[in-house]
């Protein structure tokens, strides 16, 4: 069982306390928050509580961190958490650029510890069908992404909450949602070349901006065509273009709460288009059991840090096209 603490206990760090709690394999030693109000919830499930990163970090019970802290934090705490000997699980985006994540990478492996990031759309099973079905060949060269993920849970937030901040989330819905969407193209297609951003304000109040539309091209070839709404009710949509066949997942609901998916797939000599519905599964408790086998030496993560260097490059090409309306080369 590896002993984590959960750091920041805020919306998706109580979703994460509460899961990990389920499992066999990751036992929550400790939860922090700088607000007093993390307290009453470590309170109530009896769980040690800190007032501060700093000083979960010195608890030496703790044998790594689950970040679910604002953006602009996760460099720094990945690197002082990696010194003090701890793994690490951060919450996306990984880092807000590719010097920061270079910064956080070098840090983890001079100190041969995991670690792993909160991009639990890897770990669901449409998500893995379609992975394996780029990867046998089956779908031929992949050609192009489309993806959507829109939401409209902010319209809630006070705001001057940090998420709908300019420092915290440029580029609008990327940090919040568009950037899982990144994430599985890169894992489709590999490093971006270049990017072509715009984000408006649109349906809300949202003014950091709340529909963004993102064209990214790979080093490989083919397209991702991105779209990420925060004013708008839940969509979730991925799907794969290629030589030989196409595969797409429409999500039922919400990562917090899943009721499942349905996958739609064609592939050349086929009659017509197929698709069956899944089952819901905890992808993101899923995400935090491989990071605890990683980090406990039982198997590798699957998520390459080479990846996680490619998606962080390639959002920092997105911050830049998002504000010169240009397209931006991505870094490598
Ligand atoms: N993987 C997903 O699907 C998913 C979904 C939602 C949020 N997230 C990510 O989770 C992270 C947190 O987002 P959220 O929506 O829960 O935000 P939130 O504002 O609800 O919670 C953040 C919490 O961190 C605390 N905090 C701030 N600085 C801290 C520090 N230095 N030490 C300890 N606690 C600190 C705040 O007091 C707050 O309680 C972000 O990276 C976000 O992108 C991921």
């Amino acid at each position: 069982m590896l002993n984590i603490a959960v750091i920041g206990l805020g919306w998706w760090g109580r979703i994460i306390t509460d899961l990990a709690r389920q499992s066999d394999k990751l036992r929550v030693v400790r939860v922090a928050d700088v607000s007093p109000s993390g307290e009453a919830f470590a309170r109530e499930r009896e769980i040690p509580f800190s007032a501060s990163f700093e000083q979960a970090l010195a608890d030496p019970n703790v044998k790594a961190v689950v970040l679910c802290t604002p953006h602009s934090q996760h460099t720094d705490q990945i690197v002082a958490a990696a010194r003090a000997g701890k793994h690490v699980f951060c919450e996306k985006p990984l880092s807000m650029s590719r010097a920061d994540v270079l910064r956080a990478i070098a840090a983890v492996e001079q100190a041969g510890v995991a670690l792993a990031v909160g991009h639990e759309k890897r770990f669901e099973p449409p998500i893995l069908e379609i992975m394996k079905l780029v990867k046998s060949g089956a779908l031929g060269t992949p050609l192009q992404v489309e993806a959507n993920f829109s939401q409209d849970k902010f319209l809630t937030l006070a705001s001057d909450n940090w998420r709908l901040s300019g420092k915290e989330a440029p580029a609008g819905p990327m940090t919040a949602t568009g950037i899982h969407l990144l994430d599985l193209s890169v894992g489709v297609f590999g490093e971006a070349d270049t990017v072509h951003c715009s984000v408006k304000q649109l349906g809300s109040p949202l003014s950091n901006g709340d529909t963004l539309a993102a064209l990214v091209t790979f080093k490989k070839g083919g397209h991702a065509l991105i779209s990420a709404i925060l004013a708008t009710p839940f969509a979730g949509r991925f799907a794969v273009y290629g030589s030989q066949g196409w595969a797409e997942v429409r999500d039922k609901t919400h990562p917090e709460a899943p009721e499942g998916w349905t996958l739609t797939r064609h592939l050349r000599g086929e009659h017509r288009a197929t698709s069956v519905d899944l089952q819901p599964a905890p992808a993101v408790l899923h995400n935090l059991e491989a990071f605890a086998d990683a980090a406990e030496g039982r198997a590798p993560y699957p998520v390459p840090r080479a990846e996680m260097i490619a998606n962080v490059s390639a959002l920092e090409a997105i911050f830049r096209s998002a504000k010169s309306g240009a397209i931006e080369k991505v870094e490598s």
